[in-house]
């Protein structure tokens, strides 16, 4: 059973704010108030530490005390800089030979998220491309239709452009993000600057791509409460799917079934944009793989993307050793990131009763991004983490995909994703995001640099949420932006 978290009647305290009375009349709208629990968005898992960059780097506020020494584990192994092989220290070589950066926190920075380049020249890193060609033979049909494969990796170059190499190896090419300007005049004459990303490679270090080749740029998400997404009962996701549209509102909303590696079965996606892997280990397992190049029980592949056109990567030196299990990253190093990063909490929200929040609230639901943004659900239980059991928590999604129209698509499937569809991304702690990364940059690749961009390119099934907002007067579309980043 839930029971309302101790730390809320702290939290009125250190608002200055009376959370007894809602501004608006909870009886004419049934979400105009402020709601028991919302102000912890993880439940008893969620954190009171404020003011720092690491608000996203926290445990579990109730993570046992046994299991606290393993975070900390976890945690530096999320921070380790991994190094070519043959190195001095076994533990911590077999980097690449392609990579795309040598630790989890490069990218994904303080836990939170990534940020594209800031010019043509600059390096992405945290941003990279997923690469696939379309299927050509019946053999590949049946590998898509039957969900092992999620894409047809490019003959050469994989499944994802890996921008570095390790000394000696050619690296695959770059990525340059150029941007042109849209502007889009709101209702009230405000005039709002969209940055219309173009994405190219060259330096292209085996030879040309295919020509059918379908790329999907990824920046780095945010990490806090992944734990608790995944501990969502999968019926209560699957109940929330409406893949035909039945109920006529314009919102579909899929599910995403993938191959999962640990299961040999296809599973419900969950994580990543497009929902393309079904558990936090499995998504940290391939990252270790195709972002490092770090073999792992699931992802054994020693060399990481190479393929078998690219026979000098195949041939470099790697790390697996036998003191590891043959392996870069053994069984015992892979349970540690797992465990730290389904373990990071989100911070509680001091601010959730504040007048104009509520009203932002309000306005959220009245503009149909709840339909999507499902603001709250309840985990099951979870034998080997009873601190993610049974919370009432807040994470504003539906974990299902959505169309989201022209502007945003990516013309690239994935499982069952098509090239127009996104998985609705979780909105709890996107208001901390400049105070965790010191920017702020939203969407699949980071294209909005604020969450009025971020709304303005949303369409297809949020054409209609989107038009609530272009037609809001400033004030209202002030307090919708102030229960954003209350969040
Ligand atoms: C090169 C940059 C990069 C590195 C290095 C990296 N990640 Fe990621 N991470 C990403 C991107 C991009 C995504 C989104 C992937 C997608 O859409 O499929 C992601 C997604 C994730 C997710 C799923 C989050 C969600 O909300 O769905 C987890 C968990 C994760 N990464 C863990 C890790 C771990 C653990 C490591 C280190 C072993 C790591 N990542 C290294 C870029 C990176
Ligand atoms: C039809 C489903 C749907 C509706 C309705 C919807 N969204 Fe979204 N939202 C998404 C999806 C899917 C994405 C990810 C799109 C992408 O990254 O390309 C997203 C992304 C976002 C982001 C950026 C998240 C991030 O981590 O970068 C914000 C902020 C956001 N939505 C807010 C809203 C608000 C506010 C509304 C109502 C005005 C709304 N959304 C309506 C599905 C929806």
């Amino acid at each position: 059973m839930y029971s309302r978290p101790i730390l809320w009647p702290l939290l009125c305290v250190l608002s200055g704010a009376a959370s007894a009375s809602p501004p608006c009349d909870a009886a004419l709208h049934p979400h105009c108030g402020w709601e028991a629990g919302e102000a912890a968005p993880g439940g008893s898992t969620t954190h009171t530490s404020t003011g720092d960059q690491m608000l996203f780097s926290r445990p579990a506020a109730n993570l046992p005390q046994e299991r606290q020494l393993d975070f900390q584990l976890g945690n530096a192994l999320f921070r380790r800089l991994w190094a070519s092989a043959p190195a001095s220290t076994q533990a911590a070589d077999g980097l690449g030979p392609l990579y795309n950066a040598r630790a989890c926190f490069s990218c994904h920075h303080n836990d939170g998220r990534g940020r594209p380049p800031a010019s043509p020249e600059e390096s992405s890193n945290s941003l990279f491309l997923r690469l696939s060609i379309p299927p050509r033979s019946p053999e590949e049909r049946a590998a898509l239709a039957s969900g092992r494969l999620a894409v047809i990796p490019e003959p050469t170059y994989g499944t994802q452009l890996q921008e570095l190499a390790v000394q000696g190896q050619p690296s695959e090419g770059r990525l340059r993000v150029s941007y042109q300007e849209i502007a889009v005049t709101l209702a009230d004459g405000t005039v709002i600057a969209l940055r219309q990303p173009t994405y190219t490679i060259d330096q292209l270090g085996y030879g040309p791509l295919d020509e059918a080749l379908l790329t999907s740029p990824r920046l780095a998400p945010q990490l806090p409460g992944l734990g608790l997404l995944e501990a969502i009962p999968e019926a209560d996701l699957l109940a929330r799917a409406d893949p035909a549209d039945a109920d006529g509102d314009g919102i579909s909303g899929r599910p995403n079934w993938v191959w999962s590696p640990a299961r040999q079965a296809v599973a419900l996606g969950r994580f990543g944009w497009k929902a393309g892997s079904s558990s936090v280990d499995e998504q940290s397992q391939a990252a270790f793989v195709n972002d490092i190049g770090i073999s792992t029980p699931l992802q054994p592949q020693a060399s990481g993307d190479c393929s078998l056109h690219q026979p000098i990567c195949l041939a470099a030196p790697n790390g697996n050793s036998p003191q590891f299990e043959h392996l870069e990253a053994p069984r015992q190093v892979t349970d540690l990131v797992a465990l730290y990063t389904r373990s990071l909490a989100l911070p509680a929200r001091p601010t959730a009763d504040q007048p104009q929040v509520l009203a932002g609230k309000r306005l959220f639901h009245s503009a149909g991004c709840a339909a999507c943004h499902t603001p709250h659900h309840r985990t099951g239980q979870q034998p080997a983490a009873p601190e993610l059991s049974n919370q009432l928590i807040w994470p504003y999604t539906d974990l299902l995909l959505h169309d989201l129209g022209e502007g945003l698509a990516d013309h690239r499937p994935e499982g069952e994703a098509n090239g127009r569809e996104w998985r609705t991304p979780p909105l709890w702690g996107i208001g901390r995001t400049e105070q965790v990364n010191g920017n702020t940059f939203y969407l699949h690749d980071g294209r909005a640099r604020s969450l009025l961009e971020a709304i303005l390119w949303h369409d297809g099934e949020a054409a209609a949420a989107r038009a609530a907002v272009v037609a809001m007067p400033a004030a209202e579309r002030e307090a919708l932006l102030r229960f954003l980043g209350s969040l």
